[in-house]
């Protein structure tokens, strides 16, 4: 089982939306997936849920959200839930919904990560709560992969989070804040990784008696997205932040690389290019479903249903892309893309193409 963080402490770069439609393509190939919603803003969680769904879950498990799991612990009455909510979203598809309250322990995080230093247990325990709930989690929903939401900052809610995470993915956008949030958060990322290695070297001198997580953090590549895209191509004045990647990631986030920069359709580090989806975007939220299961009874035909159907291999190889880099194992079950709400494959197509030609003429 792996866990990957979706991070770039700058805002409206596609974090949720790339979380959320991954976590449907990934558990279209037959993975188990947990969406973890570690945003106080809780998107994650309105994406896939309706608004009603989501209160009621908040009122009727408030105990065990995401929030509720940890208070226990925060208000100094115990440890974290054992069994923390896992709203089923389909078949092999599991949320941990996010909370509003979660912003309520940022400053307690804030001030326990020092106090790891001197070995304190419960330190410990407070730092790695999130990083236990979602192992925990994700044993109960037997997970091959956990995807992580974050908000976008470099605050301790966020450090505590990554702790707790194998890989990071960085999702930018076409544009000059995005490589300055690539500029912050390279050094921030690593640095906490450090600091966490020291923190688990204090650990073994103490006799302390929790489980603690590796905290790799390893950065696994970047997503470019949201960049429009004239006559099959990125609009000239997205290409040139297209073209900024490949150096400011080598730069920022792999360490003392002097390899040539290649273009970013060659850019090993870039794990995909999604364009901008236009008004699938909305389409999709109204619906609560991906992009690519949005057909006729959605409104989606001609050019948008091509459009859909584009997303689908984007998101098909992103998935692939990173099954391979983050090395976790293939499912037992076989390849699940033939469900009724898939597009229809090449074959279906040409068949349906060669029907409307005949009767045409
Ligand atoms: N590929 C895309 N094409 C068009 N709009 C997008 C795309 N990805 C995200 N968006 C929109 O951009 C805004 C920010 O996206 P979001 O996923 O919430 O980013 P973040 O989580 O980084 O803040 C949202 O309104 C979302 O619907
Ligand atoms: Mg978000």
């Amino acid at each position: 089982m792996k866990t990957i963080a979706f991070f770039n402490n700058k805002g409206g770069v596609g974090k949720t939306s790339l979380v959320y439609h991954l976590a449907w393509m990934l558990q279209r190939l037959g993975y188990r997936v947990l969406a973890v919603d570690l945003d106080p803003q809780a998107n994650l969680s309105a994406m896939f849920l309706d608004e009603d769904t989501l209160w009621r879950i908040l009122e009727n498990k408030r105990e065990r959200s995401i929030y509720g799991a940890i208070s226990p612990l925060f208000r100094g009455v115990g440890d974290i839930a054992v069994n923390p909510h896992i709203e089923i979203r389909s078949e092999g598809l599991g949320l941990l919904v996010g909370d509003l309250g979660l912003a309520e322990v940022e400053d307690e995080l804030s001030g326990t990560w020092p106090r790891c230093l001197s070995g304190e247990e419960r330190a410990f325990r407070v730092i790695t709560a999130f990083a236990r709930l979602t192992a925990n989690a994700s044993r109960d929903f037997k997970a091959d992969v956990v995807l992580v939401d974050l908000g976008p900052n470099l605050g301790s809610i966020n450090r505590a989070a990554l702790v707790g995470c194998d890989h990071v993915i960085i999702p930018l956008a076409p544009d000059l804040y995005s490589m300055q949030g690539l500029r912050n958060m390279g050094p921030k990322v690593r640095q906490w990784q450090e600091d966490w290695e020291i923190r688990k070297l204090m650990a073994t001198r103490s006799p302390i008696d929790v489980e603690l997580p590796e905290g790799g953090m390893a950065p696994l590549g970047y997503v470019a997205v949201k960049f429009s895209v004239l006559n099959q191509r990125p609009a000239k004045a997205f290409q040139y932040w297209l073209d900024e990647m490949p150096g400011q990631y080598r730069t920022w986030i792999v360490k003392n690389d002097t390899e040539a920069e290649p273009s970013i359709d060659e850019d090993p580090y870039c794990l995909a290019q999604i364009r901008d989806y236009k008004s699938l975007i909305p389409k999709s939220q109204t619906h609560y479903m991906p992009i690519f299961d949005l057909g006729r009874p959605h409104g989606v035909f001609g050019a948008s249903a091509d459009a859909a159907e584009r997303c689908a291999e984007d998101f098909e190889q992103l998935a692939i892309r990173i099954v391979d880099r983050a090395e976790f194992a293939r499912p037992p079950a076989p390849v699940r893309l033939e469900r009724s709400s898939a597009p229809p494959s090449l074959s279906a197509r040409l068949n349906r193409l060669e029907k409307l030609v005949s009767k045409a003429s």
